[in-house]
């Protein structure tokens, strides 16, 4: 089979806050569907960006009285953790706010009006007088029409579910500074969607059969659109642009007027991608115009209308390079408790406050995995079976194998196993068999059926552990051979297991990797076996138990309420970090103020360091101490720094240790730095005088 070429993204977060662990939920489910892809050595271009345009963003800036610039750039530093935090292995994250997206948005504008699909028309819409700006309907409330209820927003009544025009609420007012809204005339340009050559294609679009040969869309998105389209076709147009002031892409020509965000905002797919091309030295024109290329978005059910006929309409539209997208890909939302998340009734789940808590992404993403299908249905969160697939599962089926079997193996084969009993085992060829179903399973997105296979053999693993009773077998020499054999097969077993939950559990499978010594677990060498070259190493623990007092306080940190405390809980976490490996010396028995005063430390100046031939441990310095000439002094730092890093800068010696003779020379002194006596885990680290200190100063 020929490998696939894939361009794949998550739908771009509006900039105007943080993660929430809705967001991590798409990208986790994306995640596993790039690992898995790249397992059967196909190539993914998985990309992302923030979404950074629209009055929202534009209005929470103000508030701060920062740029709407500044305000996009600290949201985007604060990606990172999350995704590396839960693994997520985007290969670029991009803006929309960007050169790029700026270019491309303009040339797919250009692409339309040239096929005719462009025409302004004048509205009449709502205007803060206050503000000096139209208003979006969510910046317009009043009262519902239907039912009375106040405080309803401009396009629809929380209270009755009804939906209306923004002119038609009762009493209206701008949720911006109060005032009355004033009806007034602006000239907007619009995407004429309602064109039958649109019409057609969209009809034709919707119900295809992409590539792969699978529906390019799902059957629940498919019955969407054709309700949608309707029977006659009659798809309104869409309002491509905004007045002035706007957070956005001016459009051409047209001073004052802007792109509506959601025109460019999903061209920002693009713009990522294209930003990932010219880092990688990929050409992105090729790229996309080869006709091999899949482009496949994933989504959530809320914006499946702007992905589904906006979006391929433009395309198409567009012309070369640009295509059509082979799929569309909806998921549904998650839930907590089966309601809508909400972080004031303390039913929010933030994902940095699950991180802070030291909760192992390996569980959510395994959890997720569990209850992912490829339909439109929302997940819900349950904390106890949350805990529940995380104690039960993982640690108690899948993790507990390998504890069963590597430890004999280890202590009693010289980490080696028996190849033979491997290769004629009914066990180990019944788990292999399930190889291309499980793939297959990924492949279809149907995480949780992949799952619960696994979990299936993983079950009938452990009763062939505890039929084979290994502690017993330990028990006499005689069974040497057969514990053996047993451990081996139960070994391969747990190899294949890994390799099967591979794309959910990336970090466990790399451990894995790593002490079984088969660096490449993927679809291909699920035919390979642990063998006579095998040598297993010591390994540590691969995944603790979840408390449900962990999770007591993930809704705790979650609600704003305790946002003290959630701090709190993020320093504790970053010295927790630091704490990683550090063993406490225990302290040295008091001395008196005497002792101490005959100890003379200086503050010295670093003028010279070089590397000492013959030695892997010393670096030679020369330093002043502001005696009116230099010293020598080796120190045994040559691990930790490079020469070139240390001249120039100030440290702090020991400047009346007896002189002492090494390689031929003396050495007048020794530099201070701090380590837990075993730099070579924890490291070592000179020590630096605050600003403003001098050579030679002492230390009091
Ligand atoms: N900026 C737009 C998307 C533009 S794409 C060209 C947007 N942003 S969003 O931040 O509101 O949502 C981003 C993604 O998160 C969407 O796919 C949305 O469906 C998804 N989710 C938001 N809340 C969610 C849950 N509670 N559960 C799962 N996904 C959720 O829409
Ligand atoms: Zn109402």
């Amino acid at each position: 089979m020929s490998k696939r070429t894939i361009f794949l993204t998550t739908a771009l977060p509006y900039a105007n806050g943080n993660f929430h662990m809705g967001h991590i939920v798409e990208y986790i489910q994306a995640d596993i569907w790039v690992r898995h892809q790249r397992m059967g050595d196909n190539t993914v271009h998985f990309v992302g960006a923030d979404d950074a345009h629209g009055a929202p963003i534009m209005i929470s800036a103000q508030k701060l009285g920062i740029s709407p610039e500044a305000f996009v750039k600290k949201i985007s530093e604060g990606r990172k953790q999350y995704l590396d935090g839960f693994y997520i292995k985007f290969d670029h994250w991009h803006s929309t706010d960007s050169k790029e997206n700026t270019e491309l948005s303009c040339e797919i504008y250009h692409r339309l009006k040239d096929a005719g699909l462009i025409y302004t028309k004048d509205i009449e819409q709502f205007y803060d007088p206050e503000k000096k700006m139209f208003l979006a309907d969510r910046f317009i409330k009043g009262k519902c029409p239907k039912c009375g209820a106040e405080d309803q927003y401009g396009d629809s009544c929380e209270v009755c579910g009804a939906v209306y025009a923004p002119t038609e609420l009762i009493e209206p007012y701008s949720a911006l500074s109060g005032a009355k809204p004033e009806l007034r005339k602006s000239t907007h340009y619009f995407f004429k969607l309602s064109d039958p050559k649109c019409v057609e294609f969209l009809r034709d679009w919707t119900k295809g059969v992409a590539a792969d040969g699978s529906l390019r869309l799902q059957p629940q998105i498919i019955a969407k659109t054709e309700e949608w389209l309707g029977k006659d076709g009659d798809l309104s147009d869409w309002d491509i642009s905004r007045d002035a002031p706007y957070f956005g892409i001016e459009i051409p020509d047209a001073p004052g007027k802007y792109f509506y965000v959601w025109l460019d905002a999903p061209i920002g797919y693009l713009a990522s991608l294209k930003a990932y091309c010219e880092l990688k030295g990929i050409n992105f024109q090729a790229l996309l115009e080869t006709s091999t290329t899949e482009q496949i978005h994933i989504i959530g059910k809320d914006i499946a209308y702007f992905h589904t006929l906006f979006w391929p309409a433009m395309l198409q539209f567009s012309g070369k390079p640009f295509k059509t997208p082979d799929h569309v890909w909806c998921h549904g939302f998650l839930t907590v408790y089966n309601r809508k998340m909400s972080k004031s009734r303390g039913t929010g789940l933030d994902p940095i406050a699950y991180l802070n808590l030291g909760m192992d992404p390996e569980w959510l993403r395994y959890y997720l995995a569990y209850k992912l299908n490829s339909k439109v249905e929302d997940i819900d969160f349950n904390p106890e079976d949350f805990i529940q697939r995380a104690n039960t599962d993982l640690v108690g089926k899948y993790v507990n194998i390998a504890s069963r079997s590597a430890g004999f193996i280890l202590k009693r084969f010289d980490g080696k196993v028996d190849a033979d009993a491997i290769t004629d085992s009914d066990l180990v060829s019944d788990v292999k068999s399930f190889s291309n179903a499980i793939r297959d399973f990924y492949e279809a997105r149907e995480y949780n059926k992949a799952m619960r296979k696994v979990m299936e053999l993983a079950d009938k693993v452990n009763e062939y552990v505890d039929s084979q009773k290994p502690w017993e077998l330990a028990k006499s020499e005689e069974n040497r051979a057969k514990l053996h054999a047993v451990c081996s097969i139960v070994l391969e077993a747990f190899r294949l297991l890994t390799l099967y939950l591979k794309p959910v559990l990336p970090r466990t499978a790399s451990q894995v990797e790593d002490f079984l010594g088969c660096c490449d677990l993927n679809w291909e060498t699920v035919q390979n076996s642990l063998n006579a070259e095998t040598h297993i190493k010591p390994f540590k623990h691969l995944m603790t138990r979840a408390t449900p007092d962990q999770l007591t306080q993930l809704f705790e940190l979650s609600n704003p309420a305790n946002k003290a405390k959630a701090e709190e809980k993020a320093k504790e976490a970053v010295s927790d970090e630091n704490k990683d490996e550090f063993v406490f010396e225990p302290l040295q028995p008091n001395i008196t103020f005497d002792d101490f005063a005959k100890l003379d430390l200086r503050v010295a100046k670093i003028v010279n360091c070089t590397k000492v031939e013959k030695s892997k441990k010393l670096l030679q310095l020369t330093v002043d101490v502001g005696e009116g000439k230099t010293r020598n002094i080796f120190s045994g730092i040559a691990n930790f720094y490079k020469p070139e890093d240390l001249i120039g800068k100030l440290t702090v010696i020991v400047a009346n240790l007896e002189p002492r003779k090494m390689m031929g020379q003396f050495s007048e002194g020794m530099l201070l730095s701090a380590s837990d006596g075993s730099e070579k885990t924890s490291g070592l680290y000179l020590l630096n005088p605050d600003c403003g200190a001098k050579p030679g100063m002492r230390l009091h």
